[in-house]
């Protein structure tokens, strides 16, 4: 029976490890040496990585990739992409040059409006609770004005509070629905010292408004949060070209190809359980942009999900048509970056990866978010409408197969040629791999 451990942030990471070895691993020297084996030998850099979290132990590696030839209103960017998937980064690569002959990809950003929530119960009077908050309104601005006025230097702010009546749904349950605009920062601490300052200014004045009863006077503050869903911070990404220069090299002939691609969208649009997969493949663009750029990526997801169940279903996150021989493909999803704050100026990877796309404002990391995903998601329907995508995934999967059998450098080189004319399967490796070592042996 293992003993809980007290004081355990306390220790050192030295003492931290040698606790989780004893204790998990039979003191296992194999545990020591993986974890210490990826601590950075320069001592300020794995200094500030042991100080983003607690707890630290070692640190966890993603391969960090990057995409070329991203035509973005007419742009060039090379985009970095943080994601452990094979395949991914080559969709995104593939995606982006076919249609850097057709275009490129046109983005705008629709709105960027962010929302946070001081949720309360009060039960006496709502026209009382109304006047109240008419009368302390003015308020919110002054008692947020230490928190406000360098933001609003940066052009942003606090945009609206509204009194929000939510006692249909719960009994006593009222709001402040607040909104922001945070620039080009992402915003979360901003909002979150607002709504707990308008919480406080909301609670305190209660005492004094003359026409609460006694009892009324007494609101009960439940918590004051930002919201990650937020469908007024929008992004547009779009490609479009001719159907007849859709094709390249396809066996299908291109009209198929677009009716095929435009049908796989409808299903998506009206089969919850495509869209969600077909989803998943618009984030696996989406994620390993927003990681690489240091942001929340489970902010983004939590908020592009919400976005996707919008209208009662949930649904595609793409669009697409034909119309009068256009073929278009788009993208809208909510999306709430940052590349200012956070991690943006101190992890130094996050650093460059912001500098490699020429140290975008937040407005325009949305844009080259979406355009990840859209490109993205016509990769992965494109393979899917034609040759299914597992002749390129098992090839990409290849690798990782030989490297989890442990095959030397030459021997990977060995069985890319050896698979080049065959079909790749988990199965297919291993035994190619094991008549390979018994011939050599
Ligand atoms: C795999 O990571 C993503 C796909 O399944 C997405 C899709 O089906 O559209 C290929």
């Amino acid at each position: 029976m293992i003993a809980p451990i007290a004081g355990f942030s306390k220790l050192s990471k030295d003492e931290k490890i040698e606790w989780l070895a004893n204790t998990y691993f039979q003191n296992n020297e194999t545990v020591v040496n993986t974890l210490k084996k990826y601590w950075n030998t320069d001592e300020i850099l794995q200094k500030l990585h042991d100080e983003f979290i607690e707890n630290t132990i070692s640190n966890f590696y993603l391969p960090l990739g990057i995409a070329p030839n991203f035509l973005i209103n007419n742009q060039l960017f090379v985009i970095p992409m943080a994601i452990e998937e094979s395949s991914v980064v080559a969709a995104a690569s593939k995606a982006a040059k076919f249609w850097l002959d057709r275009g490129g990809f046109k983005a705008t950003v629709v709105s960027t409006e962010k929302v946070g929530q001081v949720h309360f119960m009060y039960f006496g009077s709502t026209e009382k609770l109304k006047n109240y908050f008419e009368s302390i309104k003015p308020e919110f601005y002054t008692a947020t004005k230490h928190i406000t006025q360098n933001m609003e230097k940066r052009g942003g702010g606090i945009t609206n509070i509204e009194l929000r009546d939510k006692t249909a749904e719960l009994d006593g349950y009222f709001q402040l629905h607040c909104t922001f605009e945070t620039v080009d920062s992402m915003g979360a601490n901003f909002i979150n010292s607002c709504l707990e300052e308008f919480a406080k200014t909301f609670k305190d004045n209660a005492e004094n408004f003359e026409d609460f009863t006694s009892e009324e006077k007494y609101i009960q503050i439940v918590m004051s949060i930002l919201s990650n869903y937020v469908p007024n911070c929008l992004v547009k990404a779009e490609v479009s070209c001719p159907v007849a220069s859709l094709t390249e090299g396809e066996t299908m002939d291109a009209d198929e190809f677009a009716a095929k691609f435009v049908r796989a969208i409808q299903i998506a649009k009206t089969e919850p359980y495509r869209a969600v997969t077909h989803n998943k493949g618009i984030m696996n663009g989406i994620d390993a942009v927003v990681l690489a750029t240091g942001n929340d990526f489970r902010a983004v997801e939590a908020g592009i999900h919400a976005y996707a169940a919008k209208d009662g279903q949930y649904s595609s996150l793409t669009h697409a048509e034909v119309n009068d021989g256009i073929f278009t493909f788009w993208i809208e999803i909510p999306l709430s970056l940052g590349t200012v704050g956070g991690l943006t100026s101190l992890h130094p990877l996050v650093k460059l990866a912001l500098e490699m796309l020429g140290k975008p404002t937040a407005k325009e990391l949305m844009k080259i978010v979406a355009v990840a995903g859209l490109a993205q998601n016509f990769a992965a329907v494109r393979s899917l409408v034609t040759t299914g995508i597992q002749k390129g995934h098992m090839k990409m999967h290849l690798v990782n197969i030989l490297n989890q059998l442990e095959a030397t450098e030459a021997e990977k080189k060995h069985f890319i040629t050896f698979f080049k004319d065959k079909t790749v399967t988990h199965s297919a490796v291993v035994d190619a791999f094991n008549a390979y070592k018994v011939a050599q042996a």
